[in-house]
């Protein structure tokens, strides 16, 4: 198109004037094109700090643009080094915010001022947002107490703010760690969190209760009854047996023993108590006992105890019926057990002979006579006759090993009755081992028969 001809040298200069301008406009424009093409592609990161805004996004140069009108507008200046690196240093002068947007005052090298929405993150600087817990980090609570939480303080700028979850585990029934966590809605999409640890503690020592005297006496050679004791804590409720009980006594060695009872709660809070025993001296008159057999209208008393037995027996018409003093005394028994969720009810009291005789025909029918001897009295020789005598719980051969059966192996005497038919003395008492039976007697003999350690029997020293 533009060919050179020596021969016209003015249409040859204009030709290469034209030539010239047009490879200047290609290379201006492709130039320009080059050096605007970062800032149609690049994306920048940059974070922008005014006060408590903090504001976070990415810029994209292809987004729209705004021509410069910021007289309404909230300006602010473009400080942050962040921005400035990011937004290469010519192009960004300022910027504003206005509601929820910041804008960017962006300014081309050429000098045409141009304008830039970018989205912003709001979030809130540490001096804007106070919250913190109210009291203590960590709360120890005594077991039984109440607790009141102390709460936490929340404030956004100036106002007080009850936006606030409280999420907790507390039981305050149970010995334990808790944690109370409190969160703080700030923003929609802004929380913050607290935690408060509460312990539950017990540190109440439990208490241990001893039964009979804290000093007793034994005579040298017989053998030491417990009287018995009981442990009760407040959080673990009865734990009688948790007692651990160190006996040293020698009963053949006169002296004054100690017996400690130590009981530890769930929590490691122990509790001790003692009893002072003494082992008399040897003497000669230990175990002869007087024996005074009396006869009344046919009932036999030995030393002013009425005595029922396989050798003595009561005559046929003797009908006391209950003795009130007995059922008296069996009633606090029970009452007592039961608080302490025993279950002692009356299987048979008084019997008459009539009864008793019945029953003992209807055992020899079933078992013979032999067998049934040793369970059951022959009429005139049962103890039932005499109003004093009691089955409870059970008669059953399992009672044995119940809760009710060791209880009343323990505590029978502080009600004044004595297991009359003991474990292991059969060929004393002639009956097989009956823990529900049991005998009054008063609480002064009962107890020495049951510290003494033997049957009604040895203890009188009768057949
Ligand atoms: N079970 C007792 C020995 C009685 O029959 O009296
Ligand atoms: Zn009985």
């Amino acid at each position: 198109m533009f060919t050179i001809r020596i021969k016209n040298k003015r249409i040859k200069i204009f030709n290469w004037i034209i030539f010239l301008t047009i490879i200047f406009l290609i290379l201006y424009l492709f130039g320009s094109l080059i050096f605007m093409l970062p800032m149609f592609k690049k994306t920048y990161d940059y974070k922008l700090t005014k006060e408590n805004y903090s504001i976070k996004s990415k810029i994209t140069f292809k987004d729209e643009w705004f021509r410069c009108n910021v007289k309404e507008q909230y300006e602010i200046k473009a400080e942050d080094k962040l921005i400035k690196n990011a937004l290469k240093k010519d192009l960004i002068n300022d910027g504003f915010v206005k509601k929820k947007n910041v804008y960017v005052r962006v300014t081309k090298t050429s000098g045409t001022c141009k304008m830039k929405k970018v989205n912003y993150e709001k979030t809130h600087s540490n001096n804007y947002v106070v919250f913190k817990l109210n009291g203590e980090e960590k709360v120890d609570i005594n077991y039984g107490s109440s607790y009141t939480d102390s709460y936490v303080t929340l404030k956004i700028g100036k106002e007080e703010s009850k936006n606030i979850k409280i999420n907790s585990n507390y039981n305050e029934n149970k010995v334990g760690s808790y944690v109370i966590s409190y969160t703080a809605f700030i923003s929609n999409d802004y929380k913050q969190r607290l935690y408060r640890k509460v312990n539950v503690i017990d540190n109440e020592k439990p208490d241990i209760k001893l039964n009979g005297d804290l000093n007793l006496e034994i005579d040298y050679g017989s053998k030491y009854n417990e009287p018995g004791y009981t442990a009760t804590d407040n959080y673990d409720g009865n734990i009688t047996n948790k007692v651990k009980v160190k006996n040293t006594i020698n009963n053949k060695k006169p002296g004054v023993y100690k017996i400690t009872y130590k009981v530890k709660d769930s929590s490691n809070n122990v509790n001790t108590k003692e009893r002072m025993v003494t082992v008399k001296e040897k003497t000669d008159s230990v175990n002869k006992k007087v024996t005074n057999i009396e006869v009344k209208d046919g009932i036999t008393y030995v030393n002013g105890i009425l005595i029922v037995n396989k050798t003595y027996d009561l005559p046929k018409d003797y009908d006391p019926k209950v003795n009130k003093q007995a059922l008296k005394k069996l009633k606090e028994l029970q009452a007592d057990g039961k608080v302490l969720g025993l279950d002692l009810s009356l299987i048979s009291g008084y019997r008459s002979y009539k009864t008793q005789e019945d029953l003992y025909n209807k055992y020899v029918e079933k078992d013979g006579e032999d067998i049934a001897s040793t369970y059951s009295a022959k009429p005139g020789h049962s103890e039932h006759q005499t109003g004093l005598a009691f089955d409870v719980g059970s008669v059953d051969r399992s009672f044995e090993n119940t809760n009710e059966a060791k209880w009343l192996e323990e505590n029978a005497h502080l009600y004044g009755f004595i297991i009359r038919y003991p474990k292991g003395k059969t060929n004393i008492t002639g009956y097989i081992y009956e823990p529900w039976h049991i005998r009054y007697l008063g609480v002064d003999t009962a107890t020495k028969v049951k510290q003494s350690g033997l049957t009604l029997e040895e203890y009188l020293g009768i057949n």
